[in-house]
């Protein structure tokens, strides 16, 4: 028996007509004389009817069948009587009155039922994922993911992008994280790098004469995971010769306006808002805000300054900052509450957080009574009104924009400041080139080390590299990042000044980049490029809340694969054979 339909699609149009489909049991109703059963496959669910009158026998077959059975069955196509019909279903106007089935395969009871409104564990959906993939939502996310890749595909081909694929077997690549390493067995010793992006590749294939270059790639990092990290996960990657900063931004604002449009008939702006990396950090304390509400950080310097309070004058004498949130309607926080606050402003990082209630009646209430003067503060906070909390942090300003960035993102959910339905895309620019990390005593590339400074800032590079700002751009939307990228150096003496002031040794970098250096050497073009988070993007666009929503085989906060189990040790062969021995101390594979 070969289907003629799917389950999604019969519906008044074919009444009347002979009609074979297959596909999984979703359910099971037995009214005594007739059975119901839904048959399910990718496309929908179609309601099944089974006689004891018509069809005895076939009836008794129906009754042996249960939840996800495989089955085909043949019938007609019948109106369903006016109160059983379904409005909720696509092919809820119709039932098919069966007059034969052929069961395809058993089921075994299932650990959970496959419903969209899932009861089960998340590690039990993954371990049993075959399962859960059955699930409609799993299979619309999945859908919504082809859809944007083959949207992307299409306009990139429209625009003379060459698809390429860069190696999975490569030489590290300095992104940050840790990498993913592969034994090589014919060079002992030696490891293969997984790429953390296809970053040198795609610079080579612009010197390569390419020009224009884009790749679905997948990338490795081993770094710890969050709700939006996954150790392997997407890029929609590309690059392009002879261009500057405002055309990729151009690209990819059409790109993810068509994509938002095409699959969820959203309209985004046009164009995106822009905010410098210094704006940003400055009123949200972060580098990827969330625009769907308000609630911005009050710059409190000037009060701080000439304050009796000596926490706040000692954090701006000493290079520090002091910030506060005027929180909206907060003077009705118990203490309890404010307590909690303050907790969490310590777990964030804070030693403490200093607080104002603006009572109903104008008096102020707070920590630091003793110390305020209402009038400068006043003049310092105009926007404050009764009824409202002031919450202060006074630190250094990583401290104080770290911690007030993540209470602004906690108090917006719990006092609903934040809109659903808002769509807040924002271009994050101007990043600094360089940080300067304490721990290491060197200076750091805060996007990568193959970033173009501003032309202007290119002097900076010799007498105040802290200063110099990037042509490096960041994708915000609703508060992730979408995606990131840059103008490169095309020159190879100023990228062996970067890497100088890197500390990376000539030696080093000639040994690690000496390919991608004596590239630069050969008639580079001027490059720049993005890459495009897809999981990130498939996570907003389906509004789930987990990254491993969007992917069909992810892995766990622990970095594991439930359903194969892995990682998972290997044979003390295996081992060898690779020049391997580790000192894990765990039993060797058992073949
Ligand atoms: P970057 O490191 O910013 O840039 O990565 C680009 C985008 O990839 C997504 N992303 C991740 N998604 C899921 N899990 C992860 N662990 C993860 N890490 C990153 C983010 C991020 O914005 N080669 C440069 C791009 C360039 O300069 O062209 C790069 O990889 O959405
Ligand atoms: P203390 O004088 O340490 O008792 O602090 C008085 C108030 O100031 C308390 O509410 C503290 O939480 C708060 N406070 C202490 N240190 C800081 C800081 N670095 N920034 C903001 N508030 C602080």
């Amino acid at each position: 028996m070969k289907r003629s339909h799917h389950c999604g699609e019969l519906g008044l149009a074919q009444v009347g007509q002979t009609v074979t489909l297959a596909g999984w049991v979703a359910s099971r109703r037995d009214h005594g004389g007739v059975i119901f059963i839904d048959i399910r496959d990718r496309y929908g669910l179609t309601q099944i009817v089974f006689d004891s009158e018509e069809n005895a026998p076939l009836h008794s077959i129906a009754d042996r069948l249960r939840n996800e059975y495989v089955m085909a069955i043949t019938g007609n196509v019948s109106v369903r009587p006016e109160e059983s019909k379904n409005p909720n279903l696509p092919t809820g106007s119709i039932e098919i009155r069966a007059n034969a089935l052929e069961l395809l395969n058993e089921a075994k009871p299932l650990p959970f039922s496959i419903e969209d409104d899932v009861h089960a564990s998340e590690s039990l959906r993954l371990e049993h994922r075959y399962l859960d993939l059955r699930r409609p939502r799993m299979q619309q996310l999945l859908h919504l993911r082809s859809q944007v890749t083959h949207l992307t595909r299409q306009y990139l081909h429209g625009l003379q992008f060459m698809e390429i694929e860069t190696p999975i077997l490569t030489k590290s690549t300095p992104e940050g994280a840790r990498d993913y390493l592969v034994p090589s067995r014919v060079n002992p010793g030696d490891f293969f790098a997984l790429p953390q992006s296809p970053q040198l590749f795609k610079q080579i294939l612009m010197i390569g004469g390419l020009d224009r270059y884009f790749q679905i790639a997948r990338c490795f990092r081993d770094e710890d995971l969050r709700l939006d990290r996954q150790p392997e996960f997407t890029q929609i990657d590309l690059e392009m010769s002879f261009v500057d900063r405002e055309d990729i931004i151009q690209l990819i604002e059409d790109l993810i306006r068509l994509i938002f449009k095409e699959t969820k008939q959203i309209d985004l702006p046009s164009p995106f808002l822009r905010l410098s990396f210094e704006e940003s950090l400055n009123r949200y304390g972060t580098d990827k805000p969330d625009l769907r509400f308000d609630l911005p950080l009050h710059d409190l310097y000037d009060f701080a300054k000439t304050c009796d309070f000596q926490v706040f004058r000692r954090a701006v004498e000493s290079n520090g900052m002091v910030k506060g949130l005027v929180i909206p309607k907060g003077a009705a926080f118990t203490r309890n509450r404010i307590d909690n606050l303050i907790e969490t402003a310590k777990e964030f990082g804070a030693k403490g957080l200093a607080w104002v209630k603006i009572n109903e009646d104008g008096q102020l209430d707070s920590s630091i009574a003793k110390f305020l003067n209402a009038e400068s503060l006043r003049n310092a906070l105009p926007t404050a009104k009764p009824g409202d909390l002031l919450v202060f942090v006074a630190d250094q300003a990583t401290i104080v924009h770290q911690v007030l960035g993540r209470l602004r993102l906690l108090l917006g959910e719990e006092l609903e400041l934040v809109d659903r339905t808002r769509w807040e895309p924002v271009w994050v620019l101007d990043f600094p080139m360089f940080e300067y990390d304490q721990t290491s005593q060197r200076y750091v590339a805060l996007h990568h080390p193959f970033t173009a400074p501003h032309p202007e800032d290119t002097p900076l590079l010799d007498s105040n590299p802290l200063q110099a700002k990037t042509l490096a751009y960041d994708l915000v939307l609703n508060g992730f990042e979408l995606g990131g990228g840059s103008i490169r150096i095309h020159s190879p003496r100023q990228q062996e000044k970067v890497f100088d002031l890197l500390k990376i040794a000539k030696v080093e970098a000639r040994e690690k980049f000496g390919f991608l250096l004596e590239a630069l050497e050969s008639g580079a073009p001027p490059h720049g490029g993005i890459a495009l988070g897809l999981d990130r993007l498939i996570m907003l666009l389906g509004q789930t809340e987990s990254i491993r929503d969007t992917i069909p085989f992810p892995k766990t906060q622990k970095a594991q694969c439930l359903m194969t189990h892995a990682p998972s040790s290997v044979s003390p062969e295996q081992l060898q054979e690779l020049s391997i021995r580790t000192t894990a101390k765990k039993p060797a594979a058992t073949p």
